[in-house]
């Protein structure tokens, strides 16, 4: 755990009794920190930096300060500036420490599913320009960034964690996005309603009553075999009629999960169409990732289910 002492000092207090056995613990600080998209991996210095990326956001992380790093993210041609815990494992001594057994440090890090779903767009930024985005488990939101410079006309950002939307939005600003909403409490939307981009508190295990959207974005979503039920019932409530869901998924990882959920959409109340799904690769940390890109929308009349296979 991490306290704050002036403004970059770090205490290291004794660990808790607690033990999470390594096994469970996602991965160790770096793992995908250093991946080769990235040309910087810098400590952000507080005390010498002036802007919203470094002093004001760390003062806002609130009392179990983390120490935060900005990294800088190639994606073709736009480099994203990522605002991330520096050390995951202190997410985790801070979740151990609240009690709170449940939560994961995930958001803390880019994902390779979110890098290829942010390439996609921004390779074809007409899937989200004019139009409301918006992202179920965000992390540090690169999808909803790269929607965001590619002119969608609204995006919200979603996660169960608060900290992971500061940094997102954190990362939005230092990415060039002009119109980033403040972070208010658990109420990330009064301050700002006009913001291009926003941030809200959105558990999937939580019944939604809300607005919809054009484009629903999930990325790396269904690692937990709990978590495709919740998120296959949640993302068609976020979806307006004509609208379409953009999943990416690691194509092996945990594909049973994805199968399930790919059925589950085609047999729910009103049920979806996985229109296009194509793999790609995605190189983070030297490592080469499989990924599934997919689209969903909902089907019309009697359309049959079937796929069709993009060309990469
Ligand atoms: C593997 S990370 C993926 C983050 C990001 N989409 C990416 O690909 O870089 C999973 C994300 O889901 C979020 N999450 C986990 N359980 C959740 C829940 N019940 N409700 C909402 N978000 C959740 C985590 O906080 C984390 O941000």
């Amino acid at each position: 755990m991490l306290l704050r002492h002036g403004f970059l000092s770090r205490i290291a207090l004794p660990r808790p009794s607690i033990v999470v056995p390594k096994a469970i613990r996602p991965y160790s600080v770096g793992t995908l920190g250093a991946a080769r998209a990235i040309n910087e991996l810098q400590i952000c210095n507080p005390s010498s930096r002036e802007d919203f990326n470094g002093r004001m956001l760390q003062e806002k992380l609130g009392t179990e300060l983390l120490a935060l790093q900005e990294q800088r993210l190639q994606i073709g041609s736009q480099e994203l500036v990522l605002i991330e815990p520096a050390d995951v494992d202190a997410v985790m001594d801070m979740y151990i420490n609240r009690g709170q057994m449940d939560r994961d440090p995930y958001w803390s890090r880019p994902w390779p599913s979110a890098v290829a779903l942010a390439k996609l767009i921004l390779q074809q930024p007409s899937i989200v320009s004019g139009r409301r985005v918006c992202e179920v488990g965000a992390g540090l939101g690169i999808a909803s960034i790269s929607a965001a410079l590619a002119g969608a006309k609204e995006v919200v950002m979603t996660d169960r964690e608060p900290l992971a939307l500061q940094c997102a939005l954190g990362s939005a600003s230092a990415s060039g996005v002009a119109s980033v909403a403040n972070f208010q409490g658990t109420s990330f939307t009064k301050d700002s309603p006009r913001a291009q981009v926003r941030g809200e508190l959105l558990d999937w295990t939580q019944p939604y009553v809300g607005q919809k959207f054009d484009v629903v974005v999930a990325c790396d979503v269904l690692y937990e075999d709990f978590s495709v039920e919740p998120v296959g019932e949640l993302l068609p409530q976020l979806l307006s009629s004509s609208g379409c869901v953009l999943l990416a998924d690691p194509s092996e990882r945990t594909r049973h999960n994805r199968e399930y959920f790919v059925d589950m959409m085609q047999t729910i109340r009103r049920p979806m169409l996985l229109e296009e799904c194509k793999r790609v690769d995605e190189e983070m940390d030297g490592k080469v990732y499989s990924i599934e890109l997919m689209r969903f929308r909902f089907k019309e009349g009697n359309e049959s289910v079937g796929v069709k296979s993009l060309r990469r």
